[in-house]
């Protein structure tokens, strides 16, 4: 099954160098401007080595999560590892064969070593999300689905692909009518949620009361998505969502 988002990616940005001398060596008119759609599709394993890659390329400047050059090689390799075993476990989306992935946990799934492995933020980080979770979602979070990760390769943002993902398990939520939440570690990426139908309903800061914290306090908002009412879905749909998880 694809799911379609309509993109901004522009003709040229689409067409190798080569390509576009081949356009103008047989047209004078300028290239036409021709809009694209990010191609959702299930993660293989064949993608798992870029979608690592794009993975820790993504998130080398997130205030949560500082990267040193000389932990990177090893933290790709970790996150190969835990894609591998997520992709057999959660919801596993990409564009572009691992330049965008996502990955989503569904309800009462088990938090896996691989899942701690995934998630090495300090421990006031963890216990600060944890309270946040619980004061605001109380066990209701049990029920929902829950966005462990979504990273586009820097030279691909922009262009529709985190946006094609963050829908198509939108498009799911719908479908079984659960809720989804997400935590959310800058403010830019705050709005580029609300504009797919997330809201805050909590916070957690982080540095504000810790003497060995050096930085300004990092806030994570924690964002829920509510199911949309659905028209009655055909039957292949249903099945395509099906086959999609
Ligand atoms: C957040 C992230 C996944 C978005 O992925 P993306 O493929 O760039 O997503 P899209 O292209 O669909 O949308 C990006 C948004 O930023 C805006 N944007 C504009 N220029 C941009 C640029 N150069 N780079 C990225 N985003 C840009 C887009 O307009 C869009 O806003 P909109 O949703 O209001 O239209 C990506 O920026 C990323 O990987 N960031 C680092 C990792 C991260 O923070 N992950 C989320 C953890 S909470």
């Amino acid at each position: 099954m694809q799911l379609r988002e309509p993109c901004a990616a522009s003709t040229e940005a689409l067409l190798r160098e080569t390509d576009q001398r081949s356009y103008q060596a047989i047209s004078s008119s300028p290239l036409p401007e021709i809009e694209v759609s990010p191609i959702v599709t299930p993660l293989q394993d064949r993608h798992i080595k870029k979608a690592s890659k794009s993975w820790v390329d993504a998130f080398e400047k997130d205030p949560n999560r500082k990267q040193t050059p000389d932990v990177k090689d090893a933290t790709q390799i970790i996150m190969f590892c835990v894609m591998v075993y997520w992709r057999r476990r959660k919801i596993a989306l990409t564009v572009d064969a691992g330049a965008s992935i996502i990955f989503c946990t569904a309800p009462k799934s088990p938090r896996s070593l691989f899942d701690r492995c995934a998630d090495w933020r300090a421990a006031e980080v963890q216990a600060k999300v944890k309270t946040a979770v619980s004061r605001s979602l109380g066990n209701r979070v049990e029920k929902m689905l829950y966005i462990d990760t979504l990273a586009t390769e820097p030279t691909s943002q922009g262009w529709g692909y985190g946006g094609a993902l963050l829908d198509s398990v939108g498009a799911l939520a719908d479908v079984t009518n659960q809720a989804v939440w997400l935590q959310s570690t800058n403010e830019r990426n705050a709005s580029f949620y609300l504009s797919h139908g997330y809201s805050t309903i909590d916070e957690a800061v982080i540095g504000d009361d810790n003497p060995n914290w050096h930085g300004a306090p990092v806030i994570i908002k924690i964002m829920v998505r509510e199911p949309r009412p659905q028209r009655a879905a055909r039957t292949d749909e249903r099945q395509g969502f099906v086959n999609l998880v």
